[in-house]
């Protein structure tokens, strides 16, 4: 039986007896150690698969404790803004406890895949001619008047309940990894992963936290270049912010840790994105490459990793965004007839894209 992270975490989350029991079967996501990318920096690289979360991403450890907490204040209403992810996981949780649940994002700007989940879950979506800040400015304005819950990272309990992620790090690795590199948006994931290895490893008697590194878009970076970004622009949609809601804690996480933010370009994140797929077998989605592209970064420009534990957390699922793929991490199809002696011919016309030779 999978465990379920309202049970197990029971004695670090703010659950108590009244607060209903709320699962989709998220969190305890794969922490998968790369072969290829560990051997070639001589270093132990994990990739946590928050992809594989009940509706794709990272959101739903938070929002399944955001929910729970809408329940127990008898709330019957759930609003989001949202870059997708956030709006893809508040619909499901919405659909499954029977909340109505509303939704407003930034009209062209979500991926394809995270705009047919909020459909499939039944959503009420609405669409603002502006970008994330816009909308998450609106939700706070109407969400009070109309009696709805807000499911944003503003809500303590997404935070609280996203620290799960750093508690299953430490269970997994029985230590703290030196860094952590992570894409930030609204900048409450980074936030909530420092406030819950501080929490985790003080009571587990585990010194030294991890070196955050907040990876952030090139023309989406407020906490890079020190200022809102008023029209932020990049291929991640996903971290499309100008001006991070949570900017306070994530900065506490990265200058407590002696960490640094630092932004990657459009071409980096693709290459990160393809690097990833290509060589571990993992597709996650562009803002989540991020963190690779990150650290392929910091790396270059001479970040001693020789054995070292680095975790990049990989923050979705690469189906979410099928238009970028098929725009960036398209190849070459062989069209043939189905006669084996032209598939045979239409095989060995072809070449791999492999550039390790390790063998297993
Ligand atoms: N990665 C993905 C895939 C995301 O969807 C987000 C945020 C982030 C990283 C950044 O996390 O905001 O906590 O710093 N997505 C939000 C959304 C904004 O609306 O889905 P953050």
């Amino acid at each position: 039986m999978k465990k379920i992270l309202f049970d197990h975490y029971k004695d670090f989350l703010p659950v108590n007896s009244s607060t209903p029991m709320v699962s989709l079967g998220e969190g305890f996501t794969p922490l998968v150690k790369s072969l290829n990318f560990s051997e070639k920096y001589d270093c132990d690289l994990y990739f946590k698969l928050e992809g594989c979360n009940p509706s794709g991403s990272f959101k739903d450890r938070g929002m399944f404790l955001a929910v729970a907490k809408a329940l127990e204040k008898k709330k019957s209403k759930i609003i989001c803004a949202s870059t997708g992810n956030t709006s893809a996981s508040a619909a499901a949780y919405g659909a499954r406890y029977n909340l109505q649940t509303i939704v407003i994002i930034p009209s062209g700007k979500i991926a394809v895949g995270k705009l047919l989940q909020a459909m499939a879950y039944g959503a009420q979506i609405v669409s603002i001619k502006g970008n994330f800040d816009q909308a998450l400015d609106a939700v706070k304005q109407i969400s009070d008047s109309m009696d709805f819950e807000i499911v944003n990272s503003i809500n303590p309990f997404r935070l609280e309940g996203q620290k799960t992620g750093s508690f299953e790090i430490v269970d997994e690795l029985n230590q703290s990894p030196d860094y952590q590199f992570m894409p930030v948006g609204n900048a409450g994931n980074i936030s909530s992963y420092f406030m819950g290895y501080k929490l985790y490893l003080e009571r587990k008697k585990i010194k030294n936290i991890p070196t955050f590194f907040g990876i952030q878009a090139e023309n989406s970076a407020p906490l890079v270049d020190g200022k809102i970004i008023e029209n932020p622009s990049t291929v991640a949609t996903a971290i499309r912010i100008g001006n991070p809601a949570s900017s306070d804690l994530a900065k506490e996480a990265v200058n407590d840790s002696q960490g640094e933010f630092l932004k990657v370009s459009d071409e980096e994140i693709i290459s990160a994105q393809s690097l990833i797929a290509k060589h571990e077998g993992i597709f996650c989605e562009p803002a989540s490459a991020a963190s690779f592209a990150g650290l392929l970064k910091k790396i270059n420009n001479g970040l001693d990793v020789k054995n070292k534990k680095i975790v990049c957390i990989l923050t979705g699922n690469g189906l979410k965004d099928p238009e970028n793929a098929q725009k960036y991490l398209k190849s070459k199809i062989i069209k043939t007839s189905s006669s084996s002696e032209s598939i045979k011919k239409a095989i060995l016309s072809g070449s791999s894209t492999n550039i390790f030779k390790r063998m297993f």
